[in-house]
């Protein structure tokens, strides 16, 4: 019996091809450990949008030389965006000579037989190249998925991003935006329901671009309103939307379809029109601030997150005040804020007045304060008040479930409950957790 370590760095998209990578594994008749030292293939599926955990893998898997001395039939390899950019390869084949197998983002279909080789002592580099498939194709339809929930499931609606955000690796390592077609996508949550599964979570860096490049009629609205009618499905999430491409038929849509949930991830980045333009995101300040308001009286009460980057090359005081402002007058539910990474290859890295270290820590610190005094003001305001739960599980503080607008909260009752909806009232609100009572 073989065993794997794999460990899975990065967003959903990776977490999601995780399930995939472990689906084929264990079709190999593979085992998971989560011990590397019992481990006959450790894999890394790691991300590259920022620099800090790029450094980590380096670190990781330089430790792991000691295990292949030990066991030189152990194959190490490492997956996901790093491998995509050439040069990061490049730096990997060098630093890490111990390393067997590299392979990128497209090519998980073909791990069985990357695996083989590897086991027959060959070096393995494979790596996608634009332009490999075509329209509707999916190489990926037919593969084992190991899904790490049995209630919720992440479903690929659209790989790759063309939008070119100017500090943004992403589209250089996961490619042009190539939709899956909507009676693919369909079927799969069919088959979830079938499976049992409540809730399902879109996926794609932008879903708001959905469709655009199949030839056939489909959008993003028009996708949410047809699996909206599929029977024994619960709830429907989707993340990323670029506000950009977020238009009217979306918020009607989440306004109207009783499954799509009260939530919007809408990264808006920076707060100061200037920095906006520069980072490629094609909206200003005020259109955010006006999309903002439409979607928040089309959807009363809908939940509202964000991503932040601080110390953008050329970020001034007025830059970062504005994007305070902004945090402060849209009341975000919660953020996701972030020090710019330069990243090699992006035109951002290559942008005058990078700003130093200390700065965007300052600026960060400060952001992060702000955004924490509006995401407590947020929980309190919801004490008192009826929700609607998914049972997902349970810990030592009771059943946890999770509202509508994803947040988490706990409460006591019995085990049969897993699984189902039920409607708690909100008892206890801190910064970071719910309690509620069964009604
Ligand atoms: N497609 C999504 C986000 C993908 S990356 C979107 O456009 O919203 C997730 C987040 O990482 C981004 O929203 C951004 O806030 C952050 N990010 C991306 N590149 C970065 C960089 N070079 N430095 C710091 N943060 C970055
Ligand atoms: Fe990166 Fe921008 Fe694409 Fe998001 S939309 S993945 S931030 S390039
Ligand atoms: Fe990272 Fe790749 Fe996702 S770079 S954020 S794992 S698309």
């Amino acid at each position: 019996m073989k065993r794997f370590y794999l460990k899975t760095m990065g967003c959903q998209m990776n977490d999601h091809d995780s399930e995939v990578i472990t689906g084929i594994l264990l079709s190999l008749g593979y085992q998971s450990t989560d011990s590397v030292d019992e481990a006959d293939l450790i894999l890394y599926n790691t991300c590259c949008v920022r620099e800090n955990p790029e450094r980590k893998v380096y670190g990781h898997i330089a430790a792991f030389k000691r295990l292949k001395e030990k066991n030189p039939e152990l194959i190490i390899g490492i997956c996901g965006c790093m491998p995509q950019q050439k040069q990061e390869r490049q730096q990997m084949l060098q630093r890490l000579p111990h390393v067997d197998l590299i392979f990128g983002t497209h090519n998980i279909h073909r791990l069985p037989e990357l695996l083989e080789r590897a086991a027959s002592g060959e070096r393995i580099v494979e790596v996608w190249e634009e332009g490999q498939y075509d329209e509707g194709q999916d190489y990926r339809d037919d593969l084992p998925v190991q899904r790490s929930d049995g209630l919720k499931a992440f479903v690929n609606i659209i790989y790759g991003c063309t939008n070119f955000c100017t500090y943004c690796i992403v589209p250089y390592t996961r490619g042009k935006e190539h939709s899956r077609t909507p009676a693919k996508i369909r079927e799969d949550v069919v088959g979830l329901v079938a499976d049992g599964y409540k809730e399902v979570t879109l996926l794609g860096q932008n879903v708001n671009a959905y469709g655009k490049d199949l030839t056939e009629d489909a959008s993003f609205s028009a996708l949410l309103e047809d699996l909206n009618s599929i029977n024994g499905l619960e709830r429907i999430r989707f993340t990323t939307s670029h506000p950009r491409d977020m238009g009217p038929d979306l918020i009607k849509a989440l306004a109207t379809l009783d499954k799509v949930c009260e939530h919007l991830h809408l990264p808006v980045q920076a707060g100061s029109s200037s920095l906006l333009k520069r980072m490629n995101r094609g909206y200003t300040r005020e259109y955010y601030l006006d999309l903002v308001k439409q979607v928040r009286k089309a959807i009363p009460g809908i939940s509202l997150t964000t991503d932040l980057i601080v110390g953008f090359p050329g970020e001034t005081e007025q830059d970062f005040q504005e994007t305070l402002s902004l945090v402060q007058e849209v009341g975000f539910d919660s953020a996701f804020t972030f020090i710019y990474s330069p990243r090699e290859g992006t035109p951002a890295a290559r942008m005058p007045d990078q700003i130093p270290e200390e700065l965007k820590k300052e600026r960060i610190y400060k952001l992060i304060e702000l955004q924490n005094t509006i995401s407590e003001n947020h929980m309190r305001r919801l004490l008192g008040t009826n929700q609607e739960l998914l049972v997902e599980g349970r810990s030592k503080d009771g059943l946890i479930g999770r509202t509508r607008t994803n947040r988490q909260v706990h409460f006591e009752g019995p085990d049969d409950l897993l699984g189902s909806l039920v409607s708690v009232e909100i008892t206890e609100a801190s910064t970071w957790s719910l309690r509620g009572r069964i009604l």
